[in-house]
Formats: C-alpha cells, structure tokens, sequence
C-alpha cells in the first residue's frame, strides 16, 4: 500500500527501512524523518504523515531501546 503518495513510499518501504536501522543500529530513535532519509527522499507535502506514523508503530522494531525509557519522567523528578 502506498503510504506517501508524493515520493511513492510503501508500507513496504517504511518497514525495510525500519528493520535496516534497527540490524545496523540498536540504540537508534527511528523518526519518519529518518526513514525519508534512509529512502535517499524528503516529504513534501506532510499529507501523508499520519499515515506514516501508524505504519512505523505497527513495526515491533521502532520500540525505543529499553536505556532510553523514561528519561523525561526521570528528568522531572531531579528538580
Ligand atoms: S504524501 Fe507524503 S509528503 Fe506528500
């Protein structure tokens, strides 16, 4: 299914790209930004962006790695 009809990015896509910086990177904080960038595209329009994002959170691989969980709440609790 295409997701992103401006650079005719697929589902499909998202999903490779997804799991190619996962394989290569385990720490890394996946952003649709980063996918366009992987694809070798930039958005255009932003139309499709919701779309995209649902499709990145159906990947089992997008989870942020488990170090970087709940930094913010532990931020919060210095002050
Ligand atoms: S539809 Fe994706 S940038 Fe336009």
């Amino acid at each position: 299914m295409i997701v992103c009809s401006c650079q005719t990015i697929s589902d499909k896509d998202i999903h490779a790209a997804i799991n190619w910086m996962r394989a290569s990177d385990e720490s890394t904080i996946i952003t649709p930004g980063k996918i366009y960038h992987a694809l070798g595209k930039t958005p255009e329009c932003g139309g499709c962006m919701k779309l995209f994002v649902a499709s990145m959170r159906s990947n089992s691989n997008l989870e942020v790695p488990f170090e970087l969980r709940g930094l913010k709440a532990k931020q919060q609790n210095w002050r």
